[in-house]
């Protein structure tokens, strides 16, 4: 019988998760891959969580070398996080020839390039689906299922605690500030909520995934981010009278002009299937030239969801003898000749307030006219609807598919000219 020692890094929540999976299900896979698959070593400052866990005293080890230098561990998980220790760890394994699983989105979006370098000058391979959206099978789906297409499109909600805060506040009509307390008292959200919110973690886990999807590096610094926390019930309120629903999606498109990727809230039909991915799930939603739609659903965080990752990895590294390395040329910038589209395409949500006389609203659509900017539907809102501004009227603007730049002129225009303000800006997906 194949032995295979693991070793786990960091017993956190999903170190933890990922702890109690292998030793619950050791005889499971001992049948099912015909693998006897044992944790030989854990590392963690806090002896008490080992405690917790049952972790026999045996198996703590004190310093990574110590985990290192045993011959027994085969494949080190590192569930630490972060890029300071985890990444000295992950190169110190990677460096002694140990096969590196790792949850750590932050660490392969910054680092993947140096770390494959090192994992395959060791011929040792380094296995990443926990990283992006926990539970969802995304990466060996990208590295494997659809390996036959030309991905032109990817739609994803990939961050669970930004989806559970805008699902609230979409359908009990709560404001952010409250739903973020309420999502930090669930434990969705961090005391310093910044990478949920706004949209660093949907970033890290965008460039991995249209690197894999689009055959070529994604560094994170090409791709435009906005977060959630300016966004006002009102908008989710309108959008949804109009027909689309708000979500935090994380977009990479390549359908023939460059390459477009984008992080941002964005306004999409209510009939989209993503529409309906609601509270802390996740989905990504794929198009390829083949396969045409494909979308894969589930829970992107959390102990045993993302568990189901890192341990799928350890299974694959332990059952395959030929390591599978990034189908990409892994570098740590763009390669030279790739043309990303920064001034992209969308339609656009804009609401402004608006001094309620005869021939404003001629005087502000003749601004977007001439900007270029076309318009595809305007609704005016009774003044006091919510009560903020009682002396003007909330005007709600729906624009074709126009240049980004055209609307910031747009804006800035209406912004500068006293007749209005713009009080909200939100893109539109099809
Ligand atoms: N904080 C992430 C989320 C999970 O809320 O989805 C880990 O990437």
């Amino acid at each position: 019988m194949k032995k295979i020692g693991v070793a786990i890094l960091g017993l956190g929540v999903v170190g933890g998760g990922t702890y109690q999976t292998l030793v619950d299900h050791h005889d499971f896979y001992l049948q099912t891959q015909q693998t006897d698959i044992t944790v030989e070593a854990v590392l963690d400052r806090d002896k008490n969580r080992l405690k917790e866990l049952g972790v026999p005293e045996e198996k703590i080890a004190n310093s990574i070398e110590e985990v290192l230098a045993d011959p027994n561990v085969d494949i080190v998980v590192e569930t630490i996080g972060g890029i300071g220790v985890a990444k000295d760890f992950v190169c110190a394994a990677l460096h002694e020839g140990k096969t590196v699983v790792t949850s750590n989105k932050e660490l392969i979006c910054k680092y993947s390039h140096e770390l494959e370098k090192i994992a395959k000058r060791n011929h040792c391979g380094l296995y990443y689906e926990a990283s992006c959206v926990g539970g969802v099978p995304i990466i060996r789906t990208l590295l494997d299922g659809v390996q036959a297409n030309k991905i032109q499109r990817m739609m994803g909600i990939v961050n669970g605690t930004t989806n559970y805060i805008l699902t609230k506040m979409t359908y009990e009509g709560a404001d952010y500030a409250q739903t973020l307390k309420d999502a930090q008292r669930l434990g969705y959200a961090e005391a310093n909520p910044t990478a949920d919110v706004d949209g660093y973690d949907s970033m890290y886990k965008l460039s991995i995934l249209s690197s894999m999807a689009f055959h070529t590096k994604i560094p994170y610094t090409k791709i435009f981010r906005e977060g959630i926390s300016k966004i006002d019930t009102r908008d989710i309120a309108y959008g949804r009278e109009l027909g689309y629903t708000l979500k935090l999606l994380a977009i990479g498109k390549n359908e023939g002009k460059g390459i477009e990727v984008r992080v941002h809230p964005t306004l999409i039909p209510t009939s989209h299937p993503l529409a309906s991915v609601n509270d802390a799930f996740n989905a990504v939603y794929l198009t390829g030239d083949a396969v045409d739609d494909v979308m894969l659903y589930g829970r992107g965080a959390g102990a045993f969801p993302t568990a189901s990752a890192v341990v799928s990895d350890v299974i694959y590294a332990a059952t395959h003898s030929e390591i599978k390395y990034s189908t990409f040329k892994n570098t740590a910038t763009a390669e030279s000749g790739v043309k990303f589209i920064t001034d992209f395409e969308s339609a656009y949500y804009i609401r402004l307030f608006v001094d309620d006389y005869v021939g404003v609203l001629a005087k502000i659509t003749g601004m977007f006219a001439k900007c270029g900017v076309s318009i595809v539907e305007i609704a005016q809102r009774p003044k006091d609807e919510f009560g903020a501004d009682n002396e003007r009227v909330p005007l709600i603007i729906i624009t074709h598919k126009t240049k980004e730049s055209g609307v910031r002129n747009t804006v800035s225009k209406i912004n500068a000219s006293g007749l209005a303000t713009v009080e909200a800006v939100i893109r539109v997906e099809a």
